[in-house]
């Protein structure tokens, strides 16, 4: 969950000089448009809590292991509008698919297919792109199932369709991934070629504990 302290800003016709206002009143659409994005992830992570916390009821066993929910920060947006080639503008944000990012982390691939289809098939989601890097994983070994969903969130004076974009996966590609970034950006250059062979070994090794505790899981 995010914690973040809740953003306050009012434009008071009084205190705001003449020549700043057309930068205040863009720095404020600047700050409703994160508040959209955190309230489309708390919508989307409710969703998935309450899925999860039924599975508990009806079958005593919870699909979704944790989740995390994050919203951009502005340093890594604006990084991002500059490495697309986008202005710095509000317009530009609503390209950006991944704003609002939530992580869920399931038991088993079952699982994360399951948690899917189930959020997917609610009338107010409408899914905007599907990558399955599990049937087909990334070039590094990298897999997870991602999801970019919209949202409606329901404001006071309109109802804003917000994108939210969801990775599913294991344990046990969660760790692969977290271990994988950090090494990736601990060094400056970059990893060796020797090093992005070994990871890529190491995330099929994952993925064959990933068969092969599924099966266990099965059998129970
Ligand atoms: P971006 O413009 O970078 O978001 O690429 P994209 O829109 O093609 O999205 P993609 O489906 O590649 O997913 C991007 C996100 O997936 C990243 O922000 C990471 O969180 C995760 N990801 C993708 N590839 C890798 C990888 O090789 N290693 C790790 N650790 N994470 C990855
Ligand atoms: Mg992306």
């Amino acid at each position: 969950m995010i914690i973040e302290k809740k953003d306050s800003f009012r434009l008071d016709d009084a205190m705001v000089p003449a020549q700043l206002r057309p930068l205040m009143e863009e720095f404020q659409d600047f700050v409703l448009l994160r508040n959209t994005y955190h309230a489309a992830i708390r919508e989307v992570s409710t969703k998935l809590e309450i899925l999860d916390d039924e599975f508990q009821v009806r079958y005593d066993y919870n699909p979704i292991h944790h989740m995390e929910c994050r919203l951009k920060s502005p340093k890594s947006l604006f990084e991002k509008l500059e490495r697309k080639g986008l202005d710095i503008d509000l317009d530009s944000i609503y390209k950006i698919t991944d704003m609002a990012g939530i992580r869920v982390i399931c038991n088993y691939i079952d699982d994360v297919y399951a948690v899917a289809t189930l959020l997917l098939q609610q009338d107010d989601i409408k899914l905007l792109r599907r990558s399955d890097y599990i049937k087909e994983p990334k070039e590094s070994g990298y897999r997870s199932l991602h999801l970019v969903v919209e949202i409606p969130v329901f404001l006071s004076d309109k109802t804003e369709h917000v994108p939210v974009e969801i990775q599913i996966r294991t344990i046990a590609m969660d760790t692969w991934a977290s271990l994988e970034h950090e090494l990736k950006y601990k060094r400056a250059g970059g990893i060796t070629s020797a090093m992005e062979k070994e990871l890529i070994d190491c995330a099929d090794a994952m993925a064959e504990v990933d068969r092969r505790m599924e099966l266990i899981h099965k059998e129970l």
